[in-house]
């Protein structure tokens, strides 16, 4: 079927509007769940599950067998949406399908919203399941005209021009920081450069170099759409990286980048990685 490039505010409304009548409490986080992260849904208390097919508008998720869910509940007491599966560019969901998402909790009364994502690791002080609190990203799908907010901009949502040298909340780093030396694994916290390139491939030799050149500190296939959309319509943005392979960086190496690497990392980390979005989420709270 083809690809959706557009939707009215109307769809927007009515998915939201269509939620809303299914839920008892309004959720002020949204948490987008990276590959293997999911399990910070099943954290939350007072659960309410819908399929990502059962909801009006939502794109249909191409992978079996991992079926997509948003998932409302509370986490310390905090109103919270977990998106327990997200949509990607090499899945060939288009950029406006696969930001939908944010606009619908934009409607809901989302103030901030937790990206987390798996990357390999271009920093060479990076190591293998570090967590790095992205502080600036590099938008390669924008260079190649995969921008969300390209077309006719909608000013119930926000700004035709907006700016994205602030796009990742300055407090928000400092209350992951924070939330990471109370819980002992400030170790393998680290702060970065996040850059996005569409995938499905990992990267060549010279281009991981190039990468590396250009600034990025890690790569991933995901993320950056999804905050541009936020940041058009001012929702606070903090995103989290959990490095689960370092980038291979010379032509001597034994190594290849491959997925199997990626979900044993993230199945070794992902219970700290949801312990420091959780006790975040408690900050959040506090004046
Ligand atoms: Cl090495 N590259 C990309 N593009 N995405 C990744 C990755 C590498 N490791 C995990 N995700």
């Amino acid at each position: 079927s083809a690809m959706k490039h557009s939707y009215t505010y109307d769809d927007y409304k009515e998915t939201a509007n269509w939620l809303l009548t299914r839920i008892e409490r309004h959720p002020t986080v949204a948490i987008i769940c990276g590959s293997g992260l999911g399990g910070l849904a099943d954290l939350l208390e007072k659960k309410k599950t819908f399929p990502y097919e059962e909801i009006p508008n939502f794109p249909r998720s191409t992978v079996q067998g991992h079926a997509g869910q948003l998932v409302f509940g509370e986490l310390n007491g905090k109103q919270c949406i977990c998106m327990k599966g997200r949509f990607h560019f090499y899945e060939g969901y288009s950029v406006t399908q696969l930001t939908f998402p944010v606009r619908v909790f934009c409607l809901l009364g989302v103030e901030t919203l937790i990206v987390t994502n798996a990357a390999g690791g271009l920093n060479p002080e990076f190591h293998v399941g570090d967590i790095m609190v992205i502080k600036d990203h590099i938008n390669m799908l924008g260079f190649a005209g995969q921008n969300p907010l390209c077309g006719p901009n909608d000013e119930r949502f926000g700004v035709r021009f907006p700016s994205m040298s602030d796009a990742y909340d300055r407090d928000l780093w400092r209350l992951a920081q924070d939330a990471a030396r109370e819980q002992g694994s400030s170790a393998f916290l680290q702060q970065g450069v996040y850059c996005v390139l569409a995938g499905p491939c990992f990267e060549t030799v010279a281009e991981c170099r190039l990468l590396q050149k250009l600034g990025a500190d890690a790569v991933g296939m995901s993320t950056v759409p999804e905050v541009l959309v936020a940041r058009h319509c001012g929702l606070r943005v903090l995103g989290l990286s959990l490095i689960t392979n370092m980038a291979v960086m010379d032509y001597c190496s034994t190594k290849c980048a491959n997925h199997e690497e990626v979900l044993e990392t993230t199945h070794m980390r992902t219970q700290d990685l949801q312990k420091l979005v959780s006790s975040l989420i408690v900050k959040l709270m506090e004046p």
